[in-house]
């Protein structure tokens, strides 16, 4: 079977919006169905899930260089925020939380609400698409607690470059939260070679999975150091203890769990992670770059204009098209069948592996004909 007949939308329409949900392939499509028969068939086979959630941790830790008991598997980015949040303390001097300006507005909310437990939020504003890292280096100093940084920002595709700002952040003895939700699947994320403390992202983009699994990655290091007050009977040291007299949090990052995991996006998630582990992220970061770099060229000749940066290194695997009217153009383009989004007064144009040249082509013409909607 092609890549491309496993994700039988392209039957119908040109889906370029993996930034926002990735493709049903028809492996998750089964993987789901095999849920629905293993719970028919045994009614509760809680060693079977259980498995199938440590699974996950192993899966999920291989894709960005991690050990197992590094990873929580959480139903959300959100969650796993919050538990990282939940286990810090802002009671001290060092009690700044400085977050980047391409953050989603969940870690950032996030990170405000702390506020009420005395945390101090600062933000680092963009400039013309980018961070620069002066702008980091203006307000991370030795009140720095954390520093929150996306991979990829949701609104413009822009790509930071994370070492750096983890190098600033770590010098000055602050911790990194590094959201990578819109860069996994789409290019390699190496949790050693980016040297992050924590990354958060899910399974629903670029991972081709579905909404309800997500992950946390914490450095081996950090883990007992770290008590979250997010909690729950997952997160102890032994799940069947049944102990209601204490909290005896898991040696692992299991600790930032918390109650029965979601076992059917589990099956989804790993048939999702399985089909990136399967093609290779090198190969899809390739492919991707092939498709990215002909948006460019057929949107740059028809004179319109970026939100995103335009150099190679500068963009994950979403591109954001300025436009006059970003309702107008993505409903424009669904009259094509064509499938794309809008934030922030841009479209966003995001391809991913099962896409090809003639996608673009045809995105491009459809842009071409709605240019009353384009700035
Ligand atoms: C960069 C980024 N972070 C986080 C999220 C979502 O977080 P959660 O899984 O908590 O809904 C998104 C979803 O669109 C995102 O693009």
């Amino acid at each position: 079977m092609s890549i491309r007949s496993r994700f039988p939308i392209f039957e119908k329409k040109t889906y370029l919006n993996s930034c926002s949900y990735g493709a049903l392939s028809v492996d998750v499509r089964e993987a789901y169905q095999r849920y629905l028969d293993d719970w028919n068939e045994s009614g509760s086979d809680w060693d079977k899930w259980v498995g199938l959630y440590e699974t996950a941790r192993v899966s999920f830790a291989g894709l960005i260089n991690a050990k197992p008991e590094e990873i929580a598997v959480t139903f959300c980015a959100s969650d796993g925020v919050n538990t990282i949040a939940s286990a810090l303390d802002f009671s001290s001097p060092r009690n700044r939380v400085v977050v980047s300006d391409f953050e989603f507005p969940t870690t950032a909310q996030i990170w405000h609400a702390q506020e009420k437990r005395g945390a101090d939020i600062c933000h680092v504003p963009e400039c013309d698409g980018r961070i620069p890292l002066e702008h980091y280096e203006r307000v991370i100093d030795d009140r720095t607690l954390l520093v929150s940084i996306a991979s990829v920002c949701y609104r413009n595709g822009s790509k930071q470059d994370i070492r750096p700002i983890v190098d600033l952040a770590h010098k000055n003895g602050a911790l990194v939260m590094l959201d990578a939700y819109q860069g996994l699947g789409a290019f390699p994320i190496d949790v050693r070679a980016l040297d992050t403390d924590f990354l958060v992202g899910g399974t629903l983009k670029y991972l081709l999975s579905s909404a309800g699994t997500a992950m946390l990655y914490v450095r081996q290091e950090l883990i007992e150091r770290l008590t979250p007050t997010f909690s729950g009977w997952f997160a102890q040291r032994d799940i069947d203890a049944m102990d209601i007299y204490a909290n005896d949090p898991a040696p692992t990052a299991r600790r930032f769990e918390s109650g029965t995991p979601p076992v059917a996006n589990i099956y989804a998630a790993l048939a999702g992670v399985g089909l990136i582990q399967s093609w290779g992220v090198e190969r899809i970061e390739k492919h991707i770059g092939e498709l990215t770099r002909a948006i460019k060229d057929g949107v740059l000749a028809e004179g319109f204009k970026f939100a995103t940066p335009v150099e190679d290194e500068a963009h994950g695997a979403m591109l954001a098209v300025k436009v006059a009217d970003e309702i107008a153009i993505v409903d424009a383009l669904a009259q094509d069948d064509i499938v794309t989004s809008s934030r922030d007064g841009n479209v966003r144009i995001s391809p991913h592996f099962y896409n090809n040249l003639e996608d673009i082509d045809r995105l491009l013409e459809s842009l071409r004909r709605n240019r009353q909607y384009m700035l």
